[in-house]
């Protein structure tokens, strides 16, 4: 009896593996926190659901409200295995300033939003 159980079991967790490994493995579990220096730089730091290569295959891309051209983009760095770490340009932020934030992994975006400098002064 025994046998058959630890077979039966096996293969059903075989499949949960495939699958999951299947339906897009990259997922947040999370979401970035972001702190800014307010002079130029802003750090954005966020945990995925497994171990990732963050600047193989992850991007966050700021986006300034109204000003087009303050648009960048990050490639991030590991941290740890499943903690990825973006630094950002941001150059002359006024305290009024709220980024549009969204992680992509390829064409899928994993997850979006905003982000106040000035909100999230880390004074070093
Ligand atoms: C991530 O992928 C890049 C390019 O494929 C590789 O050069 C780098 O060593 C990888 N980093 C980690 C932490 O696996
Ligand atoms: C910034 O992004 C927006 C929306 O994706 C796009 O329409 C605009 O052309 C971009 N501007 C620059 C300078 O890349």
């Amino acid at each position: 009896m025994g046998w058959l159980g630890s077979g039966l079991t096996f293969s059903v967790s075989c499949l949960i593996l495939v699958w999951a490994a299947d339906s897009g493995s990259l997922r947040v579990r999370h979401p970035p926190t972001c702190f800014s220096d307010f002079i130029s730089t802003s750090t954005c730091e966020w945990r995925m659901s497994g171990p990732t290569n963050c600047s193989a295959e992850l991007r966050l891309t700021y986006q300034l409200d109204f000003r087009t051209s303050e648009n960048g983009t990050c490639v991030p760095e590991n941290r740890e295995s499943t903690v990825c770490l973006c630094n950002m340009l941001m150059d002359n932020v006024a305290s009024v300033d709220i980024y549009q934030l969204d992680l992509w992994a390829g064409k899928q975006q994993l997850w979006t939003g905003s982000f106040q400098p000035s909100k999230h002064v880390h004074s070093l």
